[in-house]
């Protein structure tokens, strides 16, 4: 046969590595968890085999296992004593998430990121403080601009914890600069802030949301994030955090979304972050269970294609287990 190109000649055995044009390491990955404020001891995630919500004294063990497996960075959530119309506990010194990142940073080496959001923390389950009349009214919703200062006081208590980054996750406008600021304000220039800028109104969070105890009571989240039909609103989002000082971008879904994280992997020069989310994981969980997929190929295969598309950071339930195996 008169072939002159033949791809095949680089992916015999020899030479496949020296070609390969993307590599995961345990130094991208995120592993999030959960602390439990109403719990005393670890409670199973029953829609995220092998995830726990574990009580304030074990988030050092919680972490410590994370790090054995060479991730090195957590992003911690916490599930509060109490909810009220504002989430008031979620930026009190003595909240869930505060005690659990002073105990982590004083204990461990780990790099601690905080989800700053009030969806855990209201009575209603949404991201932030609601318009008057909001629960009657199906067309109300968060009010954005009373809900910056309660972003403020969060990230800043945050901050005080020792929370190494913040990531505000709320989608509000303006959510990123208000951080920023208010972090300037109180001595904390250092703390880089990873917004969650183009987060989509996604059906993938369902088990998230069971694990977080953060679905909301009424309506939904449309008229705060993303609308799954646009990418050109996400350039758009995008563009506005970055003026706001935003640090580290991230695309949320990961997998349903990789034209949007490689489009910002273009557009801007700031590290790209994909939240490969509770959703993307339960459903593999569930065929693996089934027998119908291979568990860690498919869970490496998915992480492999996120950074291939562009990601820089991957936030994932999957961090321990494929790092292990790394
Ligand atoms: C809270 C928040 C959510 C997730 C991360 N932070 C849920 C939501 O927006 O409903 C989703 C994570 C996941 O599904 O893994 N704002
Ligand atoms: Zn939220």
């Amino acid at each position: 046969m008169d072939l002159t190109d033949r791809p095949r000649r680089l992916r015999a055995d020899g030479v496949r590595d020296l070609v390969s044009e993307t590599e995961l390491h345990a130094s991208d990955l995120i592993a999030p968890i959960f602390v439990d404020a109403t719990t005393d001891e670890r409670v199973e995630i029953e829609s995220m085999p092998g995830h726990e919500r574990v009580p304030v004294e074990e988030a050092v063990p919680r972490t410590e296992e994370v790090l054995s497996t060479g991730v090195e960075s957590v992003i911690v959530f916490g599930v509060p004593e109490s909810k009220d119309s504002e989430g008031s506990r979620a930026w009190a010194d003595d909240g869930v998430v505060q005690r659990a990142v002073r105990a982590i940073t004083d204990e461990t080496d780990a790099y601690v990121i905080t989800d700053v959001c009030f969806c855990e923390y209201t009575d209603h389950g949404h991201c932030g403080i609601l318009e008057s009349d909001a629960a009657e009214d199906p067309h109300l919703t968060m009010d954005n601009d009373a809900t910056l200062e309660l972003l403020r006081r969060t990230a800043v208590s945050h901050a005080e914890a020792g929370a190494d980054m913040v990531a505000p996750s709320g989608m509000v406008d303006g959510m990123v600069g208000a951080i920023r600021n208010a972090l300037d304000a109180a001595g904390y220039e250092q703390i880089p802030v990873m917004s969650y800028a183009a987060k989509y109104e996604s059906a993938f969070y369902g088990p998230f949301r069971d694990a977080a105890d953060g679905a909301p009571s009424f309506g939904d989240r449309r008229h705060y994030q993303m609308d799954p039909a646009n990418a050109r609103e996400a350039r758009r989002e995008v563009r506005l955090d970055v003026e706001q000082g935003a640090d580290v971008l991230m695309v949320k879904p990961a997998l349903p979304y990789l034209d949007i994280v490689s489009e910002l992997r273009r557009e801007f020069d700031r590290p790209v972050a994909a939240y490969n989310v509770s959703g993307e994981y339960a459903m593999l969980h569930a065929a693996a269970d089934r027998g119908w997929l291979d568990r860690q190929s498919v869970a490496h295969e998915s992480l492999l294609s996120i950074k291939r598309a562009g990601a820089d950071l991957i936030l994932t339930y999957f961090a321990e287990s494929v790092a292990e195996r790394l």
